[in-house]
């Protein structure tokens, strides 16, 4: 007898435990059919779901050397659209945005650990996909050719044929040139800035890099280097997304919401204009 009344109370007792795990679950299970929580859904709720915002603090990784995204301002301090694109999707998840400058090859191994996410013009990539989550696109790119003024040979793709082409460490830029460009010389630098330098002085015959960038140091180098555009080199589409770490869907999810909400309110566009269309 005693022993039916314990066997009872055990199975409620389980049955108890299961159904509100079921509840605990439910409470997560996303809305929108993706993981994650719907968006709109930002604050301090969603915030709070990664446990790397647990300290109010976002630590964001960039390479400040890649103009109009990211470039160190007079006060020596990270600026550019990157920098206040994820200082006002902090805003909205309400923690505080914390930029450490790096080198740009490393920015994907240190997401997840040195770093929360890296925001740096960093082109979706399936490569780095097997290191990090990307949010959402928020911009579309594509490669340009920065070439001497003076450099009638290089037109398209098949002139670039055992060249000496500058490039950035580690960027699309780089896989470009390495794979794609036979016989190429590729030279990698740590910023595109000192690509562009050994191009001013004759030591590349072109420096190959993302459209907007280019656009700032051929304005910079006016008579001096030629930009030569996407049109006659085949260079496929590219598209920005901020590298979250792989094993945070709660931060990623935060990230897109809040990069939604910037694209729905008009914020997104003003930092456009102000940053890139200016
Ligand atoms: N979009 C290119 C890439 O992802 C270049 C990015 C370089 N960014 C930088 N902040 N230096 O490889």
């Amino acid at each position: 007898m005693m022993k039916k009344v314990w066997k009872i109370a055990a199975l409620m007792l389980s049955l108890v435990l299961i159904l509100g795990c079921f509840a605990a679950c439910g409470e997560k299970t996303p809305t929108n059919g993706e993981e994650g929580t719907t968006a709109g859904e930002v604050g301090t709720t969603v915030a709070a779901q990664s446990a790397r915002l647990a300290d109010g603090v976002l630590t964001v990784g960039t390479n400040a050397a890649f103009p109009p995204f990211e470039y160190l301002g007079d006060d020596g301090e990270p600026d550019g659209f990157d920098i206040a694109l994820i200082e006002a999707i902090g805003e909205k998840l309400g923690v505080t945005v914390e930029v450490m400058d790096m080198e740009f090859d490393s920015l994907c191994t240190s997401v997840g650990n040195r770093i929360d996410v890296a925001i740096a013009g960093m082109t979706v990539d399936p490569e780095r996909e097997q290191t990090v989550t990307f949010s959402d696109n928020y911009y579309k790119a594509i490669q340009n050719v920065l070439v001497a003024a003076d450099n009638t040979e290089i037109t398209d793709m098949a002139s670039l044929e055992g060249k000496a082409i500058g490039v950035q460490q580690g960027t699309t830029g780089d896989m470009i040139a390495t794979d794609e460009i036979p016989n190429a010389e590729v030279k990698r630098y740590n910023t595109f800035a000192l690509a562009v330098e050994d191009l001013k002085n004759g030591n590349l015959d072109a420096v190959i890099i993302d459209q907007n960038p280019a656009e700032v140091f051929a304005a910079e180098n006016e008579g001096v280097l030629t930009l030569l555009g996407a049109e006659n080199f085949g260079f496929a589409d590219e598209y920005y997304a901020i590298a979250c770490p792989k094993d945070d869907s709660a931060l990623v999810a935060s990230v897109n919401a809040a990069l939604a909400e910037l694209q729905a309110d008009g914020t997104f566009d003003q930092l456009v204009a102000e940053y890139i269309e200016k």
